[in-house]
């Protein structure tokens, strides 16, 4: 176990990710962990993340001292690296010429962390203070023009520290220091595999649940689908699956899902139709928040009520993973959001959560899902908003217009997919805007519907560009709605980023 301390860093996920694609497992704590906590987890080396303090700020974040007296090995990055030379002597000054962006780096030793490194390469920098003299007791190791210790090192100490960031892309070898530190300063041996991490989940899911019961909520979504089987495959029949079709989802979707999770994956799966009660209670409503208030609370009472049937409930599966872990800071935050992932389900209905991917991110969950034998859509399948089909279906539902914007969004995907866009794009859908033109078709006039066809790329959904998705492709798209779904005669491609606009229309 590698520990990472957060100092608040930009880069602190991107560290972890580093880690462990060398196959090391690591985690996250706040910077001010006890000293007892980290004899108790017991690491074999720990990381110091940037961040945007200065060490000699009042309330500049600071780990307790005692943490340089543990002989753990330790990585200081940038402010990690200045507070480590504070603390042991050195010193820590404003800098005149402040570095920011890609610096060439002069470096002097060919051991330790620079070991298989070359003497000069390009390193990223991204600080205002830095460190002016290394405390008496280090050997600097590497520099810059206007940074006389970029990286210095206490060998018998197991203590090092770099000024600019390897863990970022545009330092040329970054990875390979990482790796030193990880395999010859710390002595990991990068065993930390998928296969592992299945097998120990596994292990503790059987113990915590014993002969108990587990509901899990499933959407066709990444996390729960793979949450689903991990869960199943420790516990078997104690899982059931409640799968809630509200006729709102693509094409086939539903079936789809069944057949894997009930036929393939033999998991107790119930699948609630209830596409008319959603309907009716969408009949008129044309508000597009009252729309997906209607269907968040159409969708907790349904759950409820299949919930209620099975009896006592003792644990409850949720897909969270580790970015909302690390962005809300400590456990306790954790368990807050976890609960309130759970969308609102009533205070009376009490279980504990069983979260396996709590410490995984994205790719690795689908990492997992592949390991599992998870069918590839599915692995790989694009976000889908809850409220499905309806937020895409401008103003007012109906079954013609779902039907609609359903037929036009599976030619949507088809031909991203034939084209061997599907894992370049983050989403590409079809929306119906519920604006009918004017065409020709043969000899006769037409008056129907335009289709909207939206494809963004993004890597977070927070802010997304919209995609340049070769017109070929397009023109493709275009000939086969027209031709194939009754009543459009126009199609339009979205060229709005996010922001302005968001990805869904509604
Ligand atoms: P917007 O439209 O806000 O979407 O730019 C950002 C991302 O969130 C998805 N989305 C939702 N997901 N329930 C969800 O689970 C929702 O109500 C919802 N609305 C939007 C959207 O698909 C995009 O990935």
């Amino acid at each position: 176990l590698i520990l990472i301390l957060d100092f608040g860093g930009q880069y602190n996920q991107l560290i972890a990710r580093r880690v462990r694609e060398f196959n090391v497992y690591c985690e996250v704590v706040p910077y001010n962990i006890s000293i007892e906590e980290i004899k108790k987890k017991n690491p074999t080396g720990m990381i110091f993340t940037g961040g945007p303090s200065s060490v000699y700020d009042e309330k500049a974040p600071k780990c307790d001292e005692e943490i340089y007296r543990l002989n753990i090995p330790i990585l200081g990055i940038c402010y990690g690296g200045q507070l480590m030379a504070r603390a042991l002597g050195g010193k820590v000054n404003r800098a005149k010429n402040r570095e920011y962006g890609k610096t060439s780096l002069n470096i002097k030793e060919s051991t330790g962390l620079f070991k298989n490194i070359p003497e000069n390469l390009i390193c990223w920098m991204s600080h205002t203070d830095f460190i002016e003299e290394a405390p008496s007791s280090f050997q600097v190791t590497a520099s810059t023009k206007d940074c006389p210790v970029a990286a210095m090192e206490n060998h018998q100490g197991k203590l090092y520290a770099v000024q600019f960031h390897p863990e970022v892309e545009h330092t040329q070898m970054g990875n390979d220091m990482i790796k030193n530190f990880l395999y010859e300063i710390c002595g990991c041996t990068g065993n930390w595999t998928m296969k592992n991490y299945i097998d120990d989940q596994i292990q503790s899911i059987k113990e915590k649940v014993g002969d108990k019961k587990v509901l899990c909520a499933l959407s066709g979504g990444v996390d729960s689908s793979v949450a689903a089987v991990l869960v199943h495959k420790a516990i078997g029949d104690n899982l059931t699956c409640v799968f809630v079709d509200h006729g709102l989802l693509r094409k086939d979707e539903g079936d789809w899902v069944e057949e894997i999770f009930k036929n393939q994956f033999q998991i107790n799966f119930i699948r609630v139709n209830a596409k008319d009660r959603f309907l009716g209670k969408l009949a008129g409503v044309s508000d597009p928040e009252r729309k997906r208030k209607i269907i968040g609370e159409e969708f907790i009472r349904l759950f409820e009520e299949e919930a209620k049937k099975l009896g006592k409930i003792d644990f409850l599966v949720q897909g969270t993973l580790y970015p909302d872990i690390i962005e809300s800071g400590t456990e306790t935050a954790s368990v807050i959001k976890s609960h309130h992932n759970v969308g609102g389900l009533p205070e009376d209905m009490e279980f504990d959560l069983i979260e396996p991917f709590k410490f995984l991110f994205k790719d690795e969950v689908r990492a997992v899902g592949t390991e599992l034998g998870l069918p590839e859509e599915i692995v790989w399948r694009q976000p889908f908003p809850g409220p499905g089909l309806a937020v895409r279906v401008l103003g007012e539902i109906t079954e013609e217009k779902l039907e609609i914007v359903r037929e036009a969004d599976a030619i949507v995907r088809d031909e991203i997919k034939n084209a061997g866009l599907d894992r370049e794009i983050w989403q590409y859908f079809a929306v119906l805007p519920g604006i009918k033109s004017v065409g020709v078709m043969g000899d006769e006039r037409t008056y129907a519907h335009t289709v909207g066809i939206r494809a963004i790329t993004s890597s977070d959904a927070m802010t997304a560009d919209w995609a340049r998705i070769p017109f070929e492709v397009l023109e493709k798209m275009s000939r086969r709605i027209v031709n194939e779904v009754e009543g459009v005669n126009r199609i339009v491609y979205d060229i709005t980023s996010k922001p302005p606009a968001t990805v869904e229309w509604e």
